[in-house]
């Protein structure tokens, strides 16, 4: 139960834009458009918890079509911290999401890796960690990349589901049209076999989704999208049992700095992590 005069609500614009100042104080460096991306796909996706009328936490709770869930951004106001309050904050989402989803359907989150003991006692367990690796982008375009915008677009869906537990067109649709993206796939023999997405943050630009079927496809994509952002600073965001994804992350001189615990709540969930060599995003899976 909450104390006297807080509660819970879905986000508005304005605190959205608090949740976001947030991030970045966190030195999370969110993408430009993220926030607008999911809330276009999902319009219930955040939460705030308010005492009076003031905002003082949230966190998002991103739906995908009721088959999959992500839980993300979660941040309380730092003179509200340490009195049990974020903990019902967190829970509050958990159940929330929960409600929002098909029986059985599995929740995602990347958590900072002291609160992951936190998270299991909510129920998560503990999958791999992804890494995030940075440097100033360097690369050469490689000849057969094609840029995402003459793709089929059909195709590229389905070639992103390979990867992500569910079917999320218009999510990935708005993603890869977001304002400044650049992306390219590559396709063999009329089959898509990998394709990336670079998007401008914060400061400079993260890379995600990078999927592919091999290691050598992940490097073109990659050294291609390094190329087009010469002297940013640039992100990836890596599960850590991809060894080659990580070797291919030092191939371009970019070091670890941070990293989450990813954490899935409900069904066992086996992701083809070898594809996998920059996820997403931390906060929407
Ligand atoms: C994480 C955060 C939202 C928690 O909010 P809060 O109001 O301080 O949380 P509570 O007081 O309800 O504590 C919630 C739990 O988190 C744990 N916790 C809070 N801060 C912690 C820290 N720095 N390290 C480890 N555990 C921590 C508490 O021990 C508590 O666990 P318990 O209930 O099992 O004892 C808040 O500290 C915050 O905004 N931190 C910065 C952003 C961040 O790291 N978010 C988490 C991203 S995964």
């Amino acid at each position: 139960m909450l104390p006297k005069n807080f509660t819970f609500g879905i986000m508005q614009k304005n605190e959205a834009e608090i949740l976001n100042e947030w991030a970045i104080k966190e030195g999370w460096n969110p993408g430009l458009s993220d926030q607008q991306v999911a809330k276009h796909y999902d319009p219930e996706a955040f939460i705030a918890l308010r005492h009076h009328d003031e905002f003082i936490g949230g966190g998002s709770i991103i739906s995908y079509d009721g088959l999959y869930g992500f839980m993300g951004l979660f941040i309380m106001r730092s003179d509200y911290r340490g009195q049990g309050l974020g903990a019902q904050l967190w829970q509050y989402r958990r159940d929330k999401l929960l409600s929002r989803l098909q029986a059985n359907a599995v929740i995602g989150m990347d958590g900072v890796f002291n609160m992951a003991p936190f998270y299991a006692r909510g129920g998560f367990v503990l999958s791999h960690r992804d890494l995030r690796y940075e440097g100033i982008a360097h690369g050469n375009k490689a000849v057969d990349v094609i840029p995402l915008a003459k793709i089929n677009q059909a195709m590229l869906y389905a070639y992103d589901n390979k990867y992500f537990p569910v079917p999320r067109t218009e999510f990935i649709k708005s993603w890869i049209n977001q304002c400044g993206v650049l992306g390219y796939a590559i396709i063999n023999n009329n089959e898509m076999v990998g394709y990336g997405v670079a998007r401008p943050c914060y400061q400079g630009y993260k890379i995600g989704p990078l999927f592919a079927d091999s290691a050598e496809i992940a490097d073109k994509i990659l050294s291609s999208i390094l190329s087009e952002i010469p002297s940013e600073l640039v992100q990836i965001d890596i599960p850590e049992p991809n060894v080659n994804a990580i070797k291919l992350a030092q191939k371009y001189g970019l070091v670890e700095t941070f990293g989450c615990a990813r954490m899935y709540f409900g069904n066992n969930y086996s992701e083809p992590l070898r594809n996998i060599y920059s996820v997403t995003s931390y906060e929407f899976g």
